[in-house]
């Protein structure tokens, strides 16, 4: 076991609903392994400006329920340069830290990564975004979240869509993954997904469009990832409004997705992984993300979790194409 006496905490890039619970267990299980805690606010802009506050079991109370991050996060340009993060590492060893976990995504886990190669400073991932599109973990911190938001407008929409006979875009977040438009999209009985992986064309939406009206049904609803090769939901639906006349609603979900309680799901997960993350470190572990796979904790290096790409599942794809027609 290694002697860790002083840890910080900050959470990085877009905020995901858990990423409260994920803080919290962090501190609680490091303050009972005597080790001092220090949570840094505003993510790796906060800590080039020296934003450091020690942090007690008392400063956790009352998270876990709540969406977004109390230590706030940002997406920092000036740690995307050595000078930033040379100012980072100094504020760590002004405050003789020398161990930091850092919750987010590919972007933070980029700046948890150089802060070990460049400073020696020992960093534990903790993957937090509601994307899932981190490799090494079956599920993201936010993801589950996310898609219960999502699938619960989209029920709302299914209403108007069939009480006025119209087809629906819906536009969900993901500029590189599809994981939530694949899971809401069936989830939500959507007669079309585009995902940013697959490359549907126009001409293909276009006949599927009218094989809908044929088969008898007098509304429908798409799916569309906001990182999708045609465009956003907004210029698809003008593309088949040009090209075919076939007049759609959009509803971008945007932000919303981000928001509110955190599921049972991402708490439990948020609760395990700040555990793990504070026992990786003692165990010596460094430049690792702890990740859940098969019910088991897992430890990805952090190059490794944005080099290798994680798959959508194969076969979800197929099961949304028989059961949405
Ligand atoms: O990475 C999470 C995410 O919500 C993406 O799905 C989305 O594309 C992006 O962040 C939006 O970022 P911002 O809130 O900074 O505009």
């Amino acid at each position: 076991m290694q002697k860790i006496k002083r840890l910080a905490i900050l959470t990085s890039g877009g905020d995901a609903p858990g990423m409260n619970a994920a803080i919290r267990a962090v501190v609680r299980t490091a303050i009972d392994e005597g080790i001092y805690v220090f949570g840094v606010y505003g993510g790796f802009e906060g800590l080039i400006e020296g934003e450091v506050m020690p942090m007690s079991r008392r400063s956790v109370s009352n998270i876990i329920q709540k969406g977004g991050t109390f230590l706030k996060t940002s997406r920092s340009e000036a740690f995307q340069h050595k000078a930033g993060r040379k100012r980072g590492a100094d504020v760590l060893k002004e405050w003789d830290i020398n161990d930091l976990v850092v919750i987010g995504g590919d972007g933070s886990f980029h700046g948890a990564h150089a802060l070990y190669d460049e400073h020696q400073i020992n960093v534990v991932g903790i993957p937090g975004t509601i994307d899932n599109d981190i490799y090494g973990t079956d599920l993201t911190i936010g993801y589950d979240t996310a898609v219960h938001t999502a699938l619960d407008s989209i029920d709302k929409i299914r209403d108007t869509a069939a009480s006025h006979d119209r087809i629906f875009l819906v536009e969900v977040m993901g500029r590189h993954a599809g994981f939530i438009a694949l899971e809401v999209g069936i989830c939500g009985g959507a007669e079309e997904i585009l995902v940013p992986e697959s490359d549907t064309s126009l001409e293909y939406l276009g006949e599927m469009i009218k094989t809908w009206s044929k088969a008898g049904k007098t509304s429908s609803l798409m799916v569309v990832a906001e990182g999708h090769k045609l465009g956003s939901a907004n210029e698809i639906a003008t593309k088949l409004k040009e090209n075919f006349n076939v007049g759609c609603h959009v509803c971008v979900l945007g932000h919303t997705q981000r928001g509110g309680s955190p599921t049972a799901s991402d708490r439990l997960l948020a609760s395990r992984l700040g555990y793990h993350a504070v026992h990786a470190l003692l165990k010596g572990k460094t430049d690792i993300m702890v990740g859940w796979s098969n019910n088991h904790v897992t430890y990805t290096s952090l190059p490794e979790s944005w080099e290798k790409k994680k798959p959508l599942d194969p076969e979800l794809l197929k099961i949304y194409r028989i059961l949405s027609t």
